[in-house]
C-alpha cells in the first residue's frame, strides 16, 4: 500500500523546503530530496564542488541520511527541482533509491511551483541491477571477496581467509 496522500504532499513540502539550502553555484540548478522511511522523513540538498565531480545529487544525500538513521527500506521518494518542467531523478540516483525501494515505491517529483509528476522507482528504473544479482552470482567465477558479497550473505573476513579468529 502506497503512503497515504497527505503524507506523500508532506514529502514534497519536505523537498521543497531543503532546496532552499542547496549548494549549487557552479550549476545553478538547485535540487531537494525527501525520502520516507520507517514513517520518518529525511531531506537534503544538492552539494555541489569546486572539484566537479565531487558534487553529490540531492536524492542520494537523502538516501544517505536515511540509512545512517537506521533505515533499510524506502517507502517514498519525492524531488523538488528544474524550472520550466520538473526534473526527474538522474539515473545514478535511480539505482541508489532502488538499492532500497520495492519497484511499486511511489516517486514524485515537481518543480517548486507545480503539480508532481507521479511515477515509481520500478517505472523509473526498470529491470534493475540489485543485491539479488550479486547474489545469484556468487560461486560463478567469484572471488569470494567478503567485502564484494551481497547483503544477507556476508561471512567474517577472518573465517574467509581461515585464520579462525572471529572478526566479531
Ligand atoms: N542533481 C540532483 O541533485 N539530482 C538529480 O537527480 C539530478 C541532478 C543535481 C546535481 C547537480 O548539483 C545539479 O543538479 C545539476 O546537475
Amino acid at each position: 500500500m502506497p503512503p497515504p496522500k497527505p503524507v506523500l504532499e508532506q514529502l514534497l513540502r519536505a523537498a521543497a523546503e531543503v532546496r532552499q539550502n542547496a549548494y549549487a553555484p557552479y550549476s545553478g540548478f538547485q535540487v531537494g530530496a525527501a525520502v520516507l522511511a520507517g514513517g520518518q522523513v529525511y531531506a537534503a540538498c544538492n552539494v555541489e564542488n569546486s572539484s566537479f565531480p565531487l558534487g553529490v545529487c540531492a536524492e542520494r544525500n537523502a538516501v544517505a541520511m536515511a540509512v545512517a538513521a537506521g533505515a533499510k527500506r524506502i517507502d517514498a521518494v519525492a524531488v523538488v527541482g528544474g524550472g520550466a518542467r520538473p526534473a526527474a531523478p538522474c539515473g545514478g540516483c535511480r539505482q541508489v533509491i532502488a538499492e532500497f525501494a520495492p519497484p511499486q515505491t511511489p516517486v514524485l517529483y515537481a518543480t517548486p511551483k507545480g503539480p508532481p509528476v507521479t511515477t515509481t522507482i520500478g517505472a523509473l528504473l526498470p529491470a534493475a541491477f540489485g543485491p539479488e544479482d550479486l547474489r545469484a552470482g556468487q560461486g560463478e567465477g567469484s572471488t569470494g571477496n567478503p567485502a564484494a558479497r551481497a547483503p544477507g550473505t556476508r561471512r567474517s573476513a577472518a573465517r574467509a581467509r581461515g585464520s579462525g579468529t572471529s572478526d566479531r
